[in-house]
C-alpha cells in the first residue's frame, strides 16, 4: 500500500513538473508598456502609435505594439524563455515616410537580431530569436539616418514563448546608486576656476570655492589694489583700481587647523569674461512658469549649504516667466509689460529685483536673468523687442551678472533666415552689454541656428546653445553631446559651446511642465552625462530642484577633480577621438600637458573598454588617475583596459611620467 502511495505521489510530482515546464505564449502587449522608451508619443497595445490598426505592407495584425523610434527596452527573462518572435516594420499609415532600425542583444553576448534600415511599404522583417538560457535581452530602436519624423515602428504579433515566470519589461536594468566619490578631505582644497576675467573698472565679486573643515581662514597673495578679501567668508569684492588691461598672478590660500592649501588664480583685466565655463543653477527645468523670488533665494541658500558653491557653482539664474504675461492661470503673473516710462515690470512673484540680487551677492554668488529679443519670450511673457538698451540698463541697475537671450518670438521680427538676420539681435545686445559698467555674461539661446558656434563670440556672446532643449530628449544626452562636441574648434576661454543644462536629480518633465520628478537616467548614465559635459568644457548649470538634492546627485555634481577638467584654464573642448563598436574614447587637452580621457561604453551590457595610446595621442608612460573615485590606477606604457558598465564611463586624468 505504501509503495502504491509513493508511486502515485511520484506521478503527481512528475505531472506537475511537466505542466510547469509546458511552453506558453506571453504577448509583448501584455507587459508593462510604460517602460518602453520612445522618441515620440506613448506605446500603444494592439494599435499603431497613433492608435490606428497595426498595418505592415498591406497586412493588418490583431496583436502587437505600436511604438516610435528612437528608443528601446530591456526584458528580464531569468532563463525562463525559449523564443522571442515578432514582425517588425514601419506602419503603412506613414504613407511612405519614416524609417527605423532594430537591434536585439542578449546578455549571453552577441547580437540576436539586426533589422538594418526598416522602411515603409517593404516586406516587414520576421524575428524568431532563440533565447533559451538568456537572462536579459536589450532591444535598441534607432531612428535610422533621417531624423525621427514618422518613425512609427510596429511590433506585430510580438510574443515570448516561455516555460517559467513571465518576462518583465523594464526601461533599463536596475542599477544601484553607487557613490563613487569620496567625501571631501577635512584639510582644505581650493576648487573651481584658476582663471577669471573682468572688464576695466567693473565691480568684482568672487567667492573662493574651497572644501575642508570649517573654520577656514582665507588669504590672497598679490591681490590687485582696489580688491579686498573677507578672510572668513572667502568673498573677494571691490573694483581693481588700475584700468590698464593686464593679468594679475595671484595665489589663493585656505588654512584650517588641519592644513593649508594654495592655488594660483590669474585675474585678467580685459574685454573678455567667462574665461572658464560659467557654473551655477538655472530654474527652468525645476520650476518652469512657477518661479518665484523665494525659490531663487532658497536655491542660493542651498548652493552654499550643500557645498555646491565650495566646488565652483556660482550663478543663480532666473529663466523665463519672471515678467508679466497677458494670460495665465496664476493672476500674479498677469499685468502690464512695462511702466509709463517703458521700463520692464517683474511680475508680483518678484517684488524687488535689486533686493534679490543683493541677497545672492551677499553670499558671494552671482545672479542671472533671461529675456528675448522678440516681443514675447518662449513662454509668452514680456520680451525686450525695441527696449533692448533700456532693459539691459535695467538689468545692470538691478545687479544682474548674466543674461540668457532667447530667440523665441524674434522669428516674427526677423526678415527671413539669412545669417545676417540670425546675428542681428545678438550684435545689438552684445554691443549694449559691452558698453555697460557692469560685467554681464551673455548666453545666446537660439538653438544653433546659422551655425552660431562660428560667430557667437564675435557678437559678444560667451556661450551659446548649440541645439534645441535637452529636456525634450534627455535620454539622448550622449547623442546631443556628440553633436555639440563636433564644434570643439570654436571653444576657447570666453567662448563656450553650450549643450544645455545638467538635468539629473529631480527635474520637471519638459513636455508636461510637471513638478520635479526623479530624472529618467540610470546612475551610470548620470556619471557619463557629467563626464561628457566636463570633457566638452560646457557651461555647468544644474537645472534640477535644489531642495530635493540627494547625496547621489550631489556626488555627481560636485566632484572637484571632475570639475577641474571642465574649468581647466587652457579652455580646450574635448571630443570623441575613437570608436570601437560600442566603446568611445574622448580626449581633452589640459594645461601643463596632462590629458583627460573618457572611456565610455554605449552598449547595453558591461564590457571591457581599451584605451590605447594611439587613439588618444598619448606618448610614453602615463600615470592614470580615476577621477570619479579619486584614486591613482598606476603607470601604463601603451594601453589601459577596464570593465565599463552599461552606458557607463571611466574618466581618467593622464599625466606623462
Ligand atoms: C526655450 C529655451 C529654454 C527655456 C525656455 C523658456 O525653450 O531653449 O532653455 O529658456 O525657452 O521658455
Amino acid at each position: 500500500m505504501k509503495a502504491f502511495q509513493a508511486c502515485v505521489a511520484g506521478l503527481v510530482f512528475l505531472f506537475a513538473l511537466s505542466v510547469m515546464a509546458e511552453s506558453r505564449t506571453v504577448w509583448l502587449d501584455q507587459l508593462d508598456l510604460g517602460q518602453m522608451r520612445q522618441g515620440w508619443g506613448k506605446p500603444v497595445a494592439n494599435h499603431s502609435v497613433v492608435s490606428m490598426p497595426l498595418r505592415l505592407n498591406g497586412t493588418t495584425y490583431e496583436r502587437g505594439v505600436g511604438s516610435h523610434a528612437p528608443g528601446g527596452f530591456h526584458v528580464i527573462l531569468d532563463g525562463n524563455a525559449e523564443r522571442f518572435q515578432a514582425v517588425v516594420g514601419i506602419d503603412d499609415e506613414t504613407v511612405g515616410r519614416g524609417s527605423a532600425t532594430v537591434k536585439i542583444y542578449s546578455d549571453k553576448g552577441g547580437l540576436l537580431f539586426d533589422s538594418g534600415v526598416l522602411k515603409p511599404n517593404q516586406p516587414p522583417q520576421q524575428i524568431d530569436a532563440d533565447i533559451r538560457g538568456v537572462n536579459r535581452i536589450a532591444v535598441i530602436v534607432g531612428a535610422a539616418d533621417n531624423g525621427n519624423a514618422y518613425d512609427h515602428l510596429d511590433w506585430a504579433d510580438a510574443r515570448f514563448i516561455v516555460a517559467g515566470a513571465d518576462p518583465q519589461l523594464v526601461s533599463a536594468p536596475p542599477e544601484e546608486k553607487v557613490i563613487l566619490t569620496p567625501k571631501p578631505a577635512r584639510t582644505p582644497r581650493i576648487n573651481g576656476p584658476r582663471l577669471y576675467g573682468v572688464r576695466p573698472g567693473s565691480p568684482f565679486l568672487f567667492r573662493i570655492p574651497a572644501t575642508g573643515e570649517r573654520p577656514i581662514q582665507f588669504s590672497v597673495q598679490s591681490l590687485p589694489e582696489g580688491l579686498k578679501l573677507d578672510s572668513d567668508t572667502a568673498i573677494i569684492s571691490g573694483t581693481i583700481a588700475d584700468l590698464t588691461p593686464k593679468a594679475y598672478e595671484t595665489t589663493l590660500i585656505a588654512q584650517n587647523a588641519l592644513g593649508k592649501a594654495e592655488r594660483p588664480f590669474r585675474i585678467v583685466v580685459g574685454d573678455t569674461l567667462a574665461l572658464t565655463p560659467p557654473m551655477g543653477w538655472n530654474h527652468w527645468y525645476a520650476h518652469y512658469h512657477n518661479v518665484t523670488d523665494k525659490m531663487m533665494r532658497e536655491s542660493a541658500d542651498i548652493m552654499v549649504s550643500t557645498g555646491m558653491a565650495d566646488v565652483g557653482y556660482a550663478y543663480v539664474n532666473i529663466d523665463d516667466c519672471w515678467m508679466n504675461t497677458a494670460k495665465h492661470a496664476d493672476p500674479l503673473r498677469v499685468g502690464p509689460f512695462r511702466d509709463e516710462n517703458g521700463e520692464i515690470l517683474p511680475n508680483k512673484h518678484f517684488p524687488d529685483m535689486k533686493a534679490l540680487t543683493d541677497y545672492v551677492h551677499s553670499k558671494g554668488l552671482k545672479a542671472g536673468l533671461y529675456t528675448s529679443p522678440g516681443p514675447t519670450t518662449c513662454a509668452g511673457f514680456a520680451g525686450s523687442y525695441q527696449h533692448e538698451e533700456q532693459d539691459a540698463e535695467t538689468f545692470a541697475r538691478w545687479g544682474f551678472d548674466f543674461l540668457k537671450y532667447d530667440w523665441c518670438s524674434y522669428g516674427q521680427i526677423a526678415k527671413g533666415e539669412s545669417l545676417e538676420e540670425f546675428k542681428k539681435p545678438y550684435i545689438l545686445m552684445g554691443g549694449i552689454l559691452e558698453r555697460l559698467d557692469r560685467d554681464i555674461v551673455l548666453n545666446l539661446c537660439q538653438y544653433g541656428m546659422g551655425e552660431v558656434w562660428k560667430w557667437g563670440s564675435e557678437v559678444g556672446g560667451h556661450c551659446w546653445r548649440t541645439a534645441g532643449d535637452l529636456g525634450f530628449e534627455l535620454t539622448q544626452y550622449h547623442d546631443v553631446a556628440s553633436r555639440n562636441a563636433e564644434h570643439w574648434p570654436h571653444a576657447h576661454p570666453g567662448a563656450w559651446n553650450d549643450p544645455d543644462y545638467l538635468l539629473i536629480g529631480a527635474v520637471g518633465d519638459a513636455a508636461t511642465l510637471s513638478k520635479p520628478i526623479p530624472c529618467p537616467l540610470t546612475p551610470n548614465e548620470q556619471y557619463s552625462y557629467m563626464s561628457l559635459w566636463c570633457l566638452m568644457a560646457s557651461p555647468l548649470f544644474y537645472s534640477g530642484d535644489m531642495p530635493s538634492l540627494d547625496e547621489f546627485t550631489l556626488n555627481v555634481l560636485c566632484n572637484p577633480e571632475v570639475i577641474d577638467i571642465d574649468q581647466d584654464p587652457l579652455g580646450k573642448q574635448g571630443y570623441c577621438v575613437a570608436k570601437h563598436g560600442d566603446a568611445e574614447i574622448w580626449r581633452k587637452e589640459l594645461e601643463g600637458g596632462d590629458v583627460a580621457i573618457g572611456m565610455f561604453n554605449r552598449g547595453e551590457f558591461e564590457s571591457p573598454v581599451t584605451l590605447n595610446w594611439t587613439d588618444a595621442s598619448l606618448n610614453g608612460k602615463q600615470l592614470l588617475r580615476d577621477l570619479w573615485r579619486q584614486t591613482d590606477l598606476g603607470i601604463f606604457d601603451t594601453e589601459f583596459t577596464a570593465p565599463i558598465p552599461r552606458h557607463g564611463v571611466m574618466l581618467l586624468g593622464a599625466t606623462p611620467e
